[in-house]
């Protein structure tokens, strides 16, 4: 039986989680509905219909999108509202499909690959039937989506989707689908409408942005060579990267191109060679290290990042210290930590020696001590440094700003300034998750 028709939605919201894939997924559906016509709602619960963008990485995530739901629902409810039509798109859309539409009776259900469709299955559905679309297609749906016109100074772009690597616990491989790299000509014309629309930096997006393959030879350094070029971009960024695909081009362009920045998100999730090979990474202990001097040959001051897994099944105390030494060895400027979570339908969830939970816990909080620590390690050593902020957005204090270092640092800075602007800056003081900074005195030639 299907539900009675209702009228189109006329406003919208999307409530992003997860990645800075599916932040960037969001605001292009956003852009999608804006272009039929729709107007963005500020919150859910004035908007007619409201998109979960879901993240299917760990199992919280996709129970949150479960009781989101019956909150939307409930606070209609409460202030006797009509319940927004939901759409459920991201990862646990791709996974879960149709059992979405039994458990939670959501009107639209559209996977990463196929939300190009948003506004047809919501007009479908505003028709009275749920509509579902977990396509993966072999055209890339980013032709079908319109120009960006007005953005952040600091924007998203994605460049490549999918992963083939199948780490043992991970679902992107199931949900994101293969490897797939966008032509090279879309990115340089998409990176140059957003430095059009007032963007000053932008993130290249990729679940292995560095493996992304122009299919002519060309990999992610030379990309990053041609958007070096586009005046006005003063920043490029890019994220996630896989140790595996680490060329030398690329460690080359950290010590040659100047917008390029002194950051890089390099996952290794474990220091033990038993546990990474148990989580087919591909790579060993050793190798990694052997990067990170290599890549600290080139660009001395680069601030690592990381992701790290503690728990995976059978990893031993012993292993477990291997990861805490490897910590120590690199000494990250930041890190993501999680404590592993079965996903089903991958290898690892089957694995024998499952770690207890209360010993994952105990894990986890000494690795995040010792990613503090080291955190602010990187950051008291920022003090005393003159760098370029790009300016995001005002702070909580009158004629405070917030913006970023070329370290990924949040910084506060006073003065007249505009999102945007690149001031120069001196870091003076520095707190475990942002610095404060002055304004520095312009640089007089000497006579
Ligand atoms: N359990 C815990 N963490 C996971 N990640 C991916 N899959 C899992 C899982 N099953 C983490 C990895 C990855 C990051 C995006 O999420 O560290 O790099
Ligand atoms: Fe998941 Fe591994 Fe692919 Fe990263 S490289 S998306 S962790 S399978």
């Amino acid at each position: 039986m299907s539900a009675p028709a209702a009228a189109p939605p006329k406003t919208f919201h999307v409530k992003s989680f997860g990645c800075q894939m599916n932040a960037y997924d969001g605001e292009r559906m956003g852009e999608l509905m804006a272009a039929q016509g729709m107007t963005a709602a500020a919150a859910p619960g004035d908007a007619d219909l409201v998109v979960l963008n879901t993240c299917h990485i760990r199992e919280k995530a996709t129970e949150k999108v479960y009781s989101d739901i019956g909150r939307l629902r409930k606070d209609a409810r409460e202030h006797g509202r009509a319940a927004p039509m939901i759409a459920v798109a991201g990862c646990v859309a791709q996974a879960e499909g149709e059992e979405i539409v039994r458990r939670a009776k959501v009107d639209v259900v559209v996977g990463p690959q196929a939300y190009h469709n948003l506004p047809d299955l919501v007009a479908r559905a505003a028709r009275g039937a749920p509509a579902l679309d977990t396509d993966m297609p072999a055209a890339s749906k980013f032709g079908a989506l319109p120009a960006r016109r007005k953005v952040a100074p600091g924007a998203f772009l994605t460049v490549q989707e999918g992963c083939d690597k199948f780490c043992t616990y991970c679902v992107v491989p199931y949900t994101r689908g293969a490897e797939v790299s966008r032509p090279f000509v879309a990115i340089v014309d998409e990176a140059t409408a957003l430095v059009d629309a007032g963007a000053r930096e932008i993130t290249l997006l990729g679940q292995n942005v560095n493996a992304w393959d122009g299919g002519d030879g060309r990999g992610l350094h030379d990309l990053i060579r041609a958007l070096d070029r586009i005046p006005g971009l003063a920043r490029i960024r890019y994220t996630t990267s896989h140790p595996n695909d680490m060329a030398q081009g690329l460690i080359d362009a950290h010590r040659d191109v100047e917008s390029l920045m002194p950051f890089l998100h390099l996952p290794v999730q474990a220091g033990n060679d038993r546990v990474l090979r148990a989580m087919n990474r591909s790579h060993t202990r050793d190798s990694y290290l052997r990067l990170i001097d290599r890549i600290r040959a080139a660009r001395p001051d680069i601030a690592l990042s990381g992701d790290f897994i503690v728990g995976f099944p059978g990893e031993t105390e012993a292993a477990f210290a291997d990861t805490l030494s490897l910590v120590d060895a690199v000494g990250h400027a930041q890190a993501f930590s999680f404590k592993y979570s079965p996903r089903p339908g991958t290898p690892a969830a089957t694995m024998p020696d499952q770690v207890p939970a209360a010993v994952m816990d105990e894990r986890l909080q000494r690795l995040q001590a010792a990613l503090n620590r080291d955190q602010a390690a990187f950051n008291a050593a920022s003090v005393g440094r003159t760098c370029d902020v790009l300016i995001e957005r005002p702070g909580k204090l009158p004629g405070q700003w917030l913006g970023k270092s070329p370290w990924l640092q949040s910084v506060h800075v006073v003065g007249d300034h505009a999102p945007g602007d690149l001031v120069r800056v001196t870091l003076m003081q520095a707190g475990p998750n942002s610095l404060a900074g002055m304004v520095a005195p312009p640089v007089t030639e000497p006579a």
